[in-house]
């Protein structure tokens, strides 16, 4: 193959050691994209990548998607240089996938590390192809009916229990309006995910209090130390994960600590699909 893996954890994660110039060149596209979506997270440590390298790494597994004008977005908590983003830092402390709100939610994300946190700050991944495969059979095709509604404000409420008007102008409903998906998302690979994340406010046609526990016993399942990788980053780490087969959360951290990733979101490839749609 030309490079070396190592695993990080049984069921999540793979560190890649390969020369900086075959991921740059797009040789190995097919090998790294087979094991983003068999591993979850892939880590890349001590390349010493540019800005430009990493937007041009993005660029040979998937679609770099324009956001905020802009390829790279700078992942920064700081509360005085951006006030607006640190709003919704603090709700990243709480399991989700990106792009919740979308039917096609990025394939992935290439994250650099410029600055990290003196404390906390991990970022923790969960395999959600895992949890789901390791059900009971019977419970697998009662889940496989069953849709969540998701909402940006359920993420938020967890945080901030009595939001300003200003906060709810950020992430409330009528700025962010809910989105009903499968429990379920059956891959165009044929493989199966839990499609969940503490977004989810509760699951259609369920009365509250079996709505409330299922979605609690669902998240409490992703808790299970197994299906977890929590990265520890170093200045200069470059971590790619699987948006569609895992949800992740980062560990508190003093929001003016200056931490600084760089983000280059890969568009989504694939429609989110029910079990059999
Ligand atoms: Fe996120």
């Amino acid at each position: 193959m030309g490079f070396e893996t190592v695993t990080l954890t049984p069921r999540i994660g793979s560190q890649v050691k390969a020369p900086l110039a075959q991921l740059l060149d797009g040789s190995l596209t097919g090998v790294l994209r087979a094991l983003l979506e068999e591993r979850g997270v892939l880590l890349f440590r001590g390349l010493g990548m540019t800005d430009e390298q990493q937007l041009q790494f993005g660029k040979t597994l998937g679609t770099p998607r324009h956001e905020h004008g802009t390829d790279i977005t700078k992942v920064s908590s700081d509360k005085k240089a951006s006030p607006i983003f640190a709003e919704y830092t603090q709700g990243t402390f709480f399991f989700h996938f990106d792009d919740t709100y979308m039917q096609y939610p990025a394939l992935a994300s290439v994250l650099l590390a410029r600055t990290v946190a003196p404390q906390g700050g991990q970022t923790e991944f969960a395999n959600t192809y895992a949890i789901y495969e390791d059900l009971p059979e019977e419970e697998q095709r009662y889940l496989d009916t069953l849709q969540a509604v998701h909402s940006q404000e359920t993420i938020q409420r967890k945080v901030f229990s009595d939001p300003t008007k200003f906060q709810l102008s950020l992430w409330g409903e009528g700025a962010i309006p809910a989105t009903t998906h499968p429990l379920v998302w059956q891959h165009q690979s044929g493989r199966k995910s839990l499609l969940i994340g503490e977004t989810m406010s509760r699951i259609v046609g369920l009365e509250p209090e079996e709505s409330d526990a299922l979605v609690r016993r669902i998240l409490d399942l992703a808790e299970r130390p197994e299906y977890l990788y929590r990265h520890d980053w170093q200045i200069g780490d470059v971590l790619v994960w699987d948006n569609t087969g895992t949800m992740h959360r980062v560990v508190p951290f003093d929001l003016d600590c200056g931490r600084e990733l760089l983000r280059v979101k890969l568009a989504g490839e694939e429609p989110i699909m029910a079990v059999g749609a």
